[in-house]
């Protein structure tokens, strides 16, 4: 769908042109005036009624509707990807984790000159023959929370108060640190991938009453989103494809191997990115329940009337109309997992993490399996749940451990095996 094209490369400056071309808002009916239908919607059905029984069908017809629909009843359109974007390398570390690594502090640029920017956090391994596969993911806590390394850039816009070392909702130097467990990034270079990694709040903070992301910069000055426009996920979604698009042009990144990964909340986002994007090669949605891997339909967990009454920014205006009748969305979740095909989706769960409705996502799954048949490619080869720490490695993959709502090191060893499978072995390419 997207190209991005090295325009120029002088020193540690990149200049890149970027075009992304993005579905047109399409008029669809008021949600009232949708039919009723309980049951999962089948995939391979068009809005209009006609069954697609070709992969030529899929791609041409269903997979655009699917993702006009999916903006214009949920997540909001987002605008097209920018003319430019610029990546500059602030700090550079050859000799982190000791010498196995090399970090990159990177700033992208993508909108007007006050835009708020990208801070990514490029970690690489240094042993390799070839360019490293990539797991790129937001995080909640600020790039100096990943890693304990005292030159690592602290967040400076609003950050969750919760955070460890957070004053006044600013991260100072005692959140340094605190969050290498949840990452492990050190386990992930030793198995041959790098990692990239930004804070969310660098493309929207997280807060409903306050406009201070990158959305204003691209709606016109005192501007109010419409119905349709962008909520915060599908903003912070668009935030990680400007990052696919720097990735891209990163001599020691392998551009046909990119991961997106994300923990909640940023799952969500990050299956949303991934199934827009085809030039994402896999998606890891962790524990990202409603609005993100979990059915809306669902009735164990987070209803669609509970996330928009708890975070009314993160979708659109017009999905709050479903609050009562998510019966009504002619799609459900397991469309977006059906946008991924025939590229590899992992879920991954926790026992104890009944919001986010571990069983639901399963069928979740299940219901996209038809469209990865279509294309030829095997789907869900898992028939039942697996058991806590069994990994179902197939192109639909399932993991669920034992414990709570979390990003943890035996998550990662679960992303790393998944990864090795689907994207080839990084280590044995060292
Ligand atoms: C809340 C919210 C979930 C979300 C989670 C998180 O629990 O209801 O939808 O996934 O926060 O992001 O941690």
């Amino acid at each position: 769908m997207g190209h991005a094209l090295l325009a120029a490369a002088t020193g540690w400056l990149l200049l890149l042109t970027v075009s992304v071309v993005v579905a047109a808002e399409a008029d669809y009916p008021e949600p009232a005036q949708l039919p009723s239908k309980p049951e999962l919607p089948d995939p391979l059905v068009m809005f209009n009624g006609d069954r697609v029984t070709t992969k030529e069908q899929w791609a041409e017809k269903r997979r655009p509707e699917l993702k006009a629909l999916f903006q214009y009843y949920m997540y909001g359109f987002s605008p097209a990807a920018p003319e430019k974007v610029t990546a500059n390398i602030d700090r550079e570390d050859r000799h982190f984790f000791g010498v196995k690594a090399t970090k990159k502090e990177v700033t992208i640029a993508f909108g007007p000159p006050d835009c708020p920017k990208i801070h990514l956090l490029l970690i690489v391994p240094n042993e390799r023959k070839s360019p490293a596969p990539v797991f790129l993911g937001m995080n909640f806590c600020g790039n100096h929370a990943l890693v304990k390394d005292p030159t690592v850039g602290l967040p400076t816009a609003w950050i969750y108060s919760h955070n460890p070392g957070v004053k006044n909702n600013r991260a100072t130097e005692e959140g340094r640190g605190s969050q290498v467990d949840v990452w492990a990034i050190e386990q992930s270079i030793d198995r041959g991938y790098a990692v990239a990694t930004f804070y969310s709040g660098d493309i929207d903070p997280d807060r409903p009453d306050v406009r201070e992301g990158i959305q204003p910069y691209f709606h016109k000055k005192g501007e109010k989103p419409g119905p349709h426009d962008w909520g915060t996920i599908a903003a912070w979604a668009w935030g990680l494809q400007r990052a696919v698009d720097y990735l891209r042009t990163a001599e020691e990144i392998d551009k046909d191997r990119i991961a997106i990964v994300g923990h909640s909340r940023l799952g969500k986002t990050a299956l949303l990115a991934a199934a827009f994007d085809e030039r994402v090669a896999l998606a890891i949605p962790l524990q990202a329940g409603c609005g993100g891997t979990a059915p809306s339909r669902g009735k164990v967990g987070e209803s669609v009337k509970k996330i928009n009454e708890g975070f009314p920014h993160w979708f659109n205006g017009t999905f709050k109309e479903f609050n009562d009748q998510p019966d009504r969305l002619p799609f459900d979740q397991h469309c977006l997992v059906a946008l991924m095909a025939p590229r590899p989706v992992l879920f991954s769960n926790a026992t104890e993490d009944t919001w986010a409705n571990p069983k639901g996502q399963f069928e979740v799954l299940q219901a996209a399996d038809p469209v990865y048949r279509l294309l030829g490619m095997e789907g869900l080869e898992a028939k039942h749940m697996p058991e806590p720490g069994k990994l179902v490695d197939s192109r639909l993959g399932y993991f669920i451990r034992n414990g709570k709502h979390s990003m943890t090191r035996e998550d990662w060893k679960a992303f790393l095996d998944y990864a090795d499978k689907h994207l080839g072995k990084a280590s044995a390419q060292k």
